[in-house]
Protein backbone atom coordinates (compact mmCIF):
# COMPACT_ATOMS: atom_id res chain seq x y z
CA UNK A 1 0.00 0.00 0.00
CA UNK A 2 1.38 3.21 -0.99
CA UNK A 3 1.03 6.56 0.89
CA UNK A 4 -1.75 7.71 -0.38
CA UNK A 5 -3.59 4.38 -0.75
CA UNK A 6 -2.70 4.16 3.46
CA UNK A 7 -4.16 7.40 4.05
CA UNK A 8 -7.58 6.66 2.48
CA UNK A 9 -7.92 3.10 4.08
CA UNK A 10 -7.59 5.25 7.69
CA UNK A 11 -10.20 8.16 6.45
CA UNK A 12 -12.52 5.30 5.21
CA UNK A 13 -12.56 3.45 8.73
CA UNK A 14 -12.65 6.97 10.36
CA UNK A 15 -16.01 8.08 8.44
CA UNK A 16 -17.16 4.04 9.63
CA UNK A 17 -17.84 6.09 12.72
CA UNK A 18 -20.89 7.90 11.72
CA UNK A 19 -24.34 8.74 13.11
CA UNK A 20 -25.72 8.48 10.05
CA UNK A 21 -25.64 6.61 6.63
CA UNK A 22 -26.00 9.43 4.12
CA UNK A 23 -22.19 10.58 4.10
CA UNK A 24 -20.60 11.32 7.55
CA UNK A 25 -21.98 12.58 10.71
CA UNK A 26 -19.83 13.38 13.52
CA UNK A 27 -20.43 15.75 16.30
CA UNK A 28 -18.50 16.67 19.27
CA UNK A 29 -19.01 15.02 22.16
CA UNK A 30 -20.86 12.38 21.17
CA UNK A 31 -20.01 8.47 21.42
CA UNK A 32 -18.76 9.06 17.87
CA UNK A 33 -16.82 11.43 18.66
CA UNK A 34 -15.28 9.24 21.17
CA UNK A 35 -14.79 6.11 19.16
CA UNK A 36 -12.95 8.12 16.41
CA UNK A 37 -10.79 9.35 19.25
CA UNK A 38 -9.31 5.66 20.39
CA UNK A 39 -8.89 5.07 16.94
CA UNK A 40 -7.11 8.06 16.10
CA UNK A 41 -5.03 7.60 19.55
CA UNK A 42 -4.27 3.76 18.41
CA UNK A 43 -2.40 5.25 15.34
CA UNK A 44 -0.81 8.33 16.98
CA UNK A 45 0.93 5.55 19.56
CA UNK A 46 1.83 3.61 16.87
CA UNK A 47 4.34 6.06 15.09
CA UNK A 48 5.36 6.55 18.69
CA UNK A 49 3.35 9.83 20.06
CA UNK A 50 2.42 10.48 23.78
CA UNK A 51 -1.08 10.95 23.62
CA UNK A 52 -3.84 12.51 25.62
CA UNK A 53 -7.43 13.89 25.49
CA UNK A 54 -7.38 16.96 27.21
CA UNK A 55 -10.73 18.46 29.15
CA UNK A 56 -11.95 20.08 25.83
CA UNK A 57 -12.51 16.63 24.00
CA UNK A 58 -8.92 17.43 21.69
CA UNK A 59 -7.01 14.34 21.21
CA UNK A 60 -3.31 15.52 21.26
CA UNK A 61 -0.47 13.35 20.53
CA UNK A 62 3.01 14.52 21.73
CA UNK A 63 6.64 13.97 20.70
CA UNK A 64 9.32 16.01 22.97
CA UNK A 65 12.69 16.31 21.62
CA UNK A 66 15.91 16.35 23.38
CA UNK A 67 16.13 20.28 24.01
CA UNK A 68 12.95 20.99 25.17
CA UNK A 69 14.01 24.77 24.65
CA UNK A 70 13.46 24.21 20.79
CA UNK A 71 9.99 25.06 18.49
CA UNK A 72 7.13 22.79 18.61
CA UNK A 73 5.58 22.53 15.56
CA UNK A 74 1.75 21.45 15.89
CA UNK A 75 0.05 19.69 12.62
CA UNK A 76 -3.59 18.98 12.84
CA UNK A 77 -7.06 19.44 12.20
CA UNK A 78 -10.45 18.73 13.30
CA UNK A 79 -12.49 15.27 14.02
CA UNK A 80 -16.11 16.31 13.59
CA UNK A 81 -18.08 16.83 10.28
CA UNK A 82 -21.21 18.95 9.89
CA UNK A 83 -24.75 16.77 9.27
CA UNK A 84 -24.35 14.47 6.07
CA UNK A 85 -20.85 15.56 5.42
CA UNK A 86 -17.98 14.48 3.86
CA UNK A 87 -14.63 11.91 5.11
CA UNK A 88 -12.12 14.34 4.25
CA UNK A 89 -13.27 17.66 5.88
CA UNK A 90 -10.90 18.11 9.09
CA UNK A 91 -9.76 14.49 8.91
CA UNK A 92 -7.45 14.54 6.43
CA UNK A 93 -4.87 17.09 8.31
CA UNK A 94 -5.35 14.77 11.22
CA UNK A 95 -4.22 12.09 9.18
CA UNK A 96 -2.06 13.05 7.05
CA UNK A 97 1.01 13.70 9.56
CA UNK A 98 0.22 10.66 11.08
CA UNK A 99 0.70 8.65 7.42
CA UNK A 100 3.77 11.02 6.85
CA UNK A 101 5.44 9.73 10.24
CA UNK A 102 5.71 6.20 9.33
CA UNK A 103 8.46 6.82 7.32
CA UNK A 104 10.38 9.17 9.42
CA UNK A 105 12.33 8.48 12.47
CA UNK A 106 10.74 10.74 15.51
CA UNK A 107 14.07 10.62 17.11
CA UNK A 108 15.43 12.78 13.61
CA UNK A 109 13.51 15.89 14.44
CA UNK A 110 15.34 18.99 15.93
CA UNK A 111 11.93 20.35 17.39
CA UNK A 112 9.10 18.95 19.28
CA UNK A 113 6.43 17.84 17.93
CA UNK A 114 1.91 17.72 18.30
CA UNK A 115 -0.51 16.14 16.27
CA UNK A 116 -3.80 17.61 17.39
CA UNK A 117 -7.51 15.92 16.09
CA UNK A 118 -9.56 18.73 17.88
CA UNK A 119 -12.85 17.64 19.11
CA UNK A 120 -15.17 20.50 17.55
CA UNK A 121 -14.50 22.85 14.56
CA UNK A 122 -17.90 22.71 12.67
CA UNK A 123 -19.44 24.24 15.35
CA UNK A 124 -22.90 22.44 14.44
CA UNK A 125 -24.14 21.10 17.99
CA UNK A 126 -23.46 23.85 19.85
CA UNK A 127 -23.76 26.50 17.10
CA UNK A 128 -20.67 27.86 17.89
CA UNK A 129 -17.41 27.42 16.66
CA UNK A 130 -13.82 25.92 17.57
CA UNK A 131 -14.64 25.46 20.72
CA UNK A 132 -11.35 22.76 20.85
CA UNK A 133 -8.77 25.07 19.48
CA UNK A 134 -10.06 27.86 21.76
CA UNK A 135 -9.32 25.45 24.60
CA UNK A 136 -5.40 25.56 23.37
CA UNK A 137 -5.00 29.07 22.68
CA UNK A 138 -6.86 29.98 25.93
CA UNK A 139 -10.13 31.30 24.62
CA UNK A 140 -12.44 28.92 26.14
CA UNK A 141 -14.32 31.12 28.46
CA UNK A 142 -16.30 29.68 31.07
CA UNK A 143 -19.69 31.49 29.56
CA UNK A 144 -19.21 29.13 26.87
CA UNK A 145 -20.03 26.35 29.47
CA UNK A 146 -23.45 27.15 29.11
CA UNK A 147 -24.75 27.29 25.81
CA UNK A 148 -26.85 24.10 25.12
CA UNK A 149 -27.49 22.17 22.20
CA UNK A 150 -30.94 21.49 20.39
CA UNK A 151 -31.69 18.98 23.13
CA UNK A 152 -31.04 21.68 26.14
CA UNK A 153 -27.97 20.26 26.88
CA UNK A 154 -25.59 22.16 28.27
CA UNK A 155 -22.17 22.11 27.31
CA UNK A 156 -20.43 21.57 30.66
CA UNK A 157 -23.47 19.03 30.84
CA UNK A 158 -21.95 17.19 27.62
CA UNK A 159 -18.69 17.15 28.55
CA UNK A 160 -19.37 15.91 32.04
CA UNK A 161 -20.92 13.10 30.00
CA UNK A 162 -17.71 12.77 27.55
CA UNK A 163 -15.81 12.00 30.82
CA UNK A 164 -14.36 15.21 30.71
CA UNK A 165 -13.87 17.90 33.63
CA UNK A 166 -14.82 21.68 31.81
CA UNK A 167 -13.08 23.06 35.18
CA UNK A 168 -9.88 22.09 34.25
CA UNK A 169 -10.32 23.30 30.68
CA UNK A 170 -8.20 26.45 30.85
CA UNK A 171 -5.21 24.12 31.68
CA UNK A 172 -5.08 23.01 27.97
CA UNK A 173 -3.89 26.14 27.18
CA UNK A 174 -0.50 25.63 25.17
CA UNK A 175 2.44 27.70 27.46
CA UNK A 176 4.83 26.66 24.69
CA UNK A 177 6.48 30.43 23.58
CA UNK A 178 8.08 29.06 20.17
CA UNK A 179 4.97 27.72 18.50
CA UNK A 180 3.85 26.93 14.40
CA UNK A 181 0.86 25.00 13.37
CA UNK A 182 0.31 24.28 9.87
CA UNK A 183 -2.86 22.54 9.00
CA UNK A 184 -3.63 20.34 6.01
CA UNK A 185 -7.26 20.59 4.57
CA UNK A 186 -8.95 19.99 1.37
CA UNK A 187 -9.20 22.98 -0.64
CA UNK A 188 -13.73 23.26 -0.64
CA UNK A 189 -13.21 25.27 -3.53
CA UNK A 190 -12.37 24.70 -7.19
CA UNK A 191 -9.22 26.64 -7.53
CA UNK A 192 -6.99 23.76 -7.34
CA UNK A 193 -9.00 22.38 -9.70
CA UNK A 194 -8.34 25.13 -12.47
CA UNK A 195 -4.61 25.00 -11.60
CA UNK A 196 -4.37 21.25 -12.07
CA UNK A 197 -2.57 21.15 -9.52
CA UNK A 198 -2.68 18.52 -6.38
CA UNK A 199 -1.83 21.06 -3.54
CA UNK A 200 -1.80 24.75 -2.70
CA UNK A 201 -0.41 27.28 -0.82
CA UNK A 202 -2.70 29.64 2.05
CA UNK A 203 -2.21 32.63 2.38
CA UNK A 204 -4.89 33.97 4.31
CA UNK A 205 -8.41 33.06 5.69
CA UNK A 206 -11.54 35.21 5.37
CA UNK A 207 -13.36 36.30 8.51
CA UNK A 208 -16.75 35.38 9.41
CA UNK A 209 -19.31 35.99 12.15
CA UNK A 210 -22.43 33.75 13.04
CA UNK A 211 -25.69 34.67 14.19
CA UNK A 212 -29.20 33.92 15.62
CA UNK A 213 -31.81 36.28 14.41
CA UNK A 214 -35.18 36.03 16.09
CA UNK A 215 -38.55 37.61 15.12
CA UNK A 216 -41.04 38.06 17.40
CA UNK A 217 -45.07 38.56 15.78
CA UNK A 218 -48.58 37.59 16.64
CA UNK A 219 -50.25 34.63 15.93
CA UNK A 220 -53.68 34.59 14.54
CA UNK A 221 -55.80 32.69 12.35
CA UNK A 222 -54.27 32.24 8.63
CA UNK A 223 -58.03 32.33 6.90
CA UNK A 224 -60.06 35.32 8.96
CA UNK A 225 -56.89 37.83 9.53
CA UNK A 226 -56.76 40.59 6.64
CA UNK A 227 -53.32 40.85 5.45
CA UNK A 228 -52.98 44.44 6.79
CA UNK A 229 -53.80 43.42 10.08
CA UNK A 230 -50.95 40.61 10.38
CA UNK A 231 -47.52 40.51 12.14
CA UNK A 232 -46.34 37.70 10.52
CA UNK A 233 -42.10 36.30 12.17
CA UNK A 234 -42.56 34.30 8.90
CA UNK A 235 -42.69 37.37 6.45
CA UNK A 236 -40.15 39.56 8.41
CA UNK A 237 -37.59 36.37 8.27
CA UNK A 238 -38.43 35.83 4.28
CA UNK A 239 -37.82 39.57 3.64
CA UNK A 240 -34.62 39.53 5.37
CA UNK A 241 -33.39 36.88 3.95
CA UNK A 242 -34.04 38.10 0.30
CA UNK A 243 -32.47 41.14 1.54
CA UNK A 244 -29.55 39.02 3.09
CA UNK A 245 -29.14 37.53 -0.69
CA UNK A 246 -29.00 40.80 -2.35
CA UNK A 247 -26.30 42.78 -0.20
CA UNK A 248 -24.03 39.43 -0.53
CA UNK A 249 -24.53 39.45 -4.61
CA UNK A 250 -24.00 43.25 -4.21
CA UNK A 251 -20.37 43.75 -1.90
CA UNK A 252 -17.31 42.35 -3.88
CA UNK A 253 -15.68 38.94 -1.54
CA UNK A 254 -19.20 39.24 0.46
CA UNK A 255 -20.77 35.16 0.88
CA UNK A 256 -23.75 35.03 3.25
CA UNK A 257 -25.80 31.77 3.99
CA UNK A 258 -28.99 30.74 5.74
CA UNK A 259 -29.02 27.47 6.98
CA UNK A 260 -31.53 27.07 9.22
CA UNK A 261 -34.86 28.80 9.65
CA UNK A 262 -38.02 27.63 12.40
CA UNK A 263 -41.85 28.84 12.14
CA UNK A 264 -43.60 29.24 15.71
CA UNK A 265 -46.61 27.55 16.66
CA UNK A 266 -45.55 25.71 13.15
CA UNK A 267 -48.85 25.08 11.56
CA UNK A 268 -50.26 25.35 7.71
CA UNK A 269 -53.91 27.81 9.38
CA UNK A 270 -52.25 29.47 11.81
CA UNK A 271 -49.78 32.80 10.72
CA UNK A 272 -46.35 32.07 12.69
CA UNK A 273 -45.80 34.47 15.41
CA UNK A 274 -42.49 33.79 16.17
CA UNK A 275 -39.52 32.88 12.98
CA UNK A 276 -35.97 31.89 14.88
CA UNK A 277 -33.10 31.74 11.87
CA UNK A 278 -29.46 31.61 11.64
CA UNK A 279 -27.03 34.00 9.22
CA UNK A 280 -23.27 32.84 8.41
CA UNK A 281 -21.42 35.10 6.75
CA UNK A 282 -18.18 35.81 5.37
CA UNK A 283 -15.82 38.11 3.87
CA UNK A 284 -12.05 38.73 3.27
CA UNK A 285 -11.79 41.54 5.71
CA UNK A 286 -14.31 42.42 8.90
CA UNK A 287 -15.16 45.60 8.13
CA UNK A 288 -16.95 44.30 5.42
CA UNK A 289 -19.01 42.10 7.17
CA UNK A 290 -19.61 44.83 10.31
CA UNK A 291 -20.93 47.37 7.05
CA UNK A 292 -22.91 44.43 5.87
CA UNK A 293 -24.64 43.87 9.49
CA UNK A 294 -24.96 47.25 9.72
CA UNK A 295 -27.22 47.12 7.01
CA UNK A 296 -29.14 43.96 7.80
CA UNK A 297 -29.90 45.91 10.55
CA UNK A 298 -31.37 48.95 9.01
CA UNK A 299 -33.58 46.86 6.80
CA UNK A 300 -34.67 44.80 10.04
CA UNK A 301 -35.42 47.85 11.87
CA UNK A 302 -37.61 49.46 9.18
CA UNK A 303 -39.81 46.14 7.88
CA UNK A 304 -40.44 44.58 11.75
CA UNK A 305 -41.78 48.16 12.44
CA UNK A 306 -43.94 48.06 9.00
CA UNK A 307 -45.39 44.57 10.48
CA UNK A 308 -45.37 45.04 13.65
CA UNK A 309 -42.83 42.44 14.98
CA UNK A 310 -39.98 42.66 16.97
CA UNK A 311 -36.50 41.47 16.35
CA UNK A 312 -33.03 40.68 17.94
CA UNK A 313 -30.23 39.53 16.43
CA UNK A 314 -27.75 37.58 18.31
CA UNK A 315 -24.02 36.84 17.84
CA UNK A 316 -22.85 33.22 18.32
CA UNK A 317 -19.36 33.37 17.25
CA UNK A 318 -17.17 35.37 15.23
CA UNK A 319 -13.43 34.62 13.24
CA UNK A 320 -10.94 37.53 12.17
CA UNK A 321 -9.27 37.08 9.33
CA UNK A 322 -6.38 35.46 9.42
CA UNK A 323 -2.91 36.16 7.34
CA UNK A 324 -0.25 33.38 7.29
CA UNK A 325 3.06 33.83 8.48
CA UNK A 326 5.55 34.69 5.99
CA UNK A 327 8.11 32.05 7.47
CA UNK A 328 5.56 29.27 7.40
CA UNK A 329 4.33 30.07 3.59
CA UNK A 330 8.06 29.58 2.69
CA UNK A 331 8.37 26.07 4.62
CA UNK A 332 5.41 24.96 2.63
CA UNK A 333 6.66 26.52 -0.62
CA UNK A 334 9.90 24.62 -0.35
CA UNK A 335 8.25 21.52 0.65
CA UNK A 336 6.19 21.74 -2.44
CA UNK A 337 8.77 22.55 -4.46
CA UNK A 338 10.95 19.45 -3.13
CA UNK A 339 8.17 17.48 -4.57
CA UNK A 340 8.19 19.03 -7.86
CA UNK A 341 4.93 20.75 -7.71
CA UNK A 342 4.24 24.44 -8.80
CA UNK A 343 3.77 26.68 -5.67
CA UNK A 344 -0.01 27.59 -5.97
CA UNK A 345 -0.66 30.53 -3.95
CA UNK A 346 -4.85 31.03 -2.79
CA UNK A 347 -7.06 32.36 0.14
CA UNK A 348 -9.12 30.33 1.67
CA UNK A 349 -13.41 31.23 1.93
CA UNK A 350 -13.92 28.11 5.07
CA UNK A 351 -13.18 28.61 8.10
CA UNK A 352 -10.22 26.56 9.77
CA UNK A 353 -8.24 25.69 13.31
CA UNK A 354 -5.91 27.83 11.55
CA UNK A 355 -7.38 31.42 12.14
CA UNK A 356 -8.29 30.23 16.22
CA UNK A 357 -4.41 28.73 16.39
CA UNK A 358 -3.07 32.06 14.80
CA UNK A 359 -3.62 33.75 18.01
CA UNK A 360 -0.70 31.74 19.95
CA UNK A 361 1.07 30.40 16.69
CA UNK A 362 2.73 31.36 13.38
CA UNK A 363 0.25 29.34 11.18
CA UNK A 364 0.56 28.15 7.68
CA UNK A 365 -1.89 25.64 5.47
CA UNK A 366 -1.12 23.23 3.01
CA UNK A 367 -4.85 22.96 0.28
CA UNK A 368 -5.72 19.90 -1.07
CA UNK A 369 -7.79 19.59 -4.49
CA UNK A 370 -10.71 17.87 -3.81
CA UNK A 371 -13.29 16.99 -6.91
CA UNK A 372 -15.19 20.26 -8.27
CA UNK A 373 -14.55 21.54 -4.75
CA UNK A 374 -17.52 20.32 -3.15
CA UNK A 375 -17.61 19.96 0.55
CA UNK A 376 -19.98 19.87 3.18
CA UNK A 377 -21.69 16.89 1.22
CA UNK A 378 -21.32 13.18 0.77
CA UNK A 379 -19.76 13.63 -2.80
CA UNK A 380 -16.83 15.53 -1.24
CA UNK A 381 -13.93 13.70 -3.01
CA UNK A 382 -10.11 13.48 -2.96
CA UNK A 383 -8.24 11.37 -5.44
CA UNK A 384 -5.58 8.89 -3.92
CA UNK A 385 -2.28 10.32 -5.91
CA UNK A 386 -3.61 13.69 -4.48
CA UNK A 387 -3.57 12.20 -1.21
CA UNK A 388 -0.48 11.04 -1.47
CA UNK A 389 0.62 14.32 -2.49
CA UNK A 390 -0.64 15.75 0.31
CA UNK A 391 1.54 12.89 2.64
CA UNK A 392 4.51 13.52 0.53
CA UNK A 393 4.68 17.14 1.18
CA UNK A 394 3.46 16.95 5.39
CA UNK A 395 7.27 14.49 5.02
CA UNK A 396 9.10 17.56 3.33
CA UNK A 397 7.35 19.95 6.05
CA UNK A 398 8.33 17.64 9.14
CA UNK A 399 11.99 17.48 7.74
CA UNK A 400 12.68 20.80 6.54
CA UNK A 401 11.06 22.86 9.84
CA UNK A 402 13.47 24.10 12.15
CA UNK A 403 16.52 23.78 10.16
CA UNK A 404 17.66 27.38 9.55
C1 LIG B 1 -16.04 25.17 8.46
O1 LIG B 1 -16.10 24.19 7.74
C2 LIG B 1 -16.66 26.37 8.00
O2 LIG B 1 -17.87 26.49 8.18
O3 LIG B 1 -15.97 27.18 7.37
MN1 LIG C 1 -16.20 21.93 7.40
MN1 LIG D 1 -12.84 21.74 8.00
Amino acid sequence: MNLGEKCESYLLELASITERREGLTRLYLTKEHKRALKTIQGWMEEVGLKTIVDDAGNLIGSHFCKDKNQPTLIMGSHQDSVINGGIYDGMLGVVAPIIALHEIDLNSLSYNLKIVAFGDEEGVRFKTTYLGSKALTGNFSDELLNIKDENDIALKEALKIFGLNPANISESKLVEEKLSYVEVHIEQGPVLEKENTSVGIVKAINAFQRYEITIDGKAGHAGTTPMNMRQDAGVVMAETAVFIKEIAEQTDGLVATIGQASLKPGAINVIPDQSVFSLDIRAPEEIIIDRAIGKIKEKMKAVSYECGVTYQMKRLARGDACICNENIINLIKSSVEENKIKPVYLNSGAGHDAQEMSNIANVGMLFVRCKEGISHHPDEYVKITDLESSVNVVQSILKNYNKG
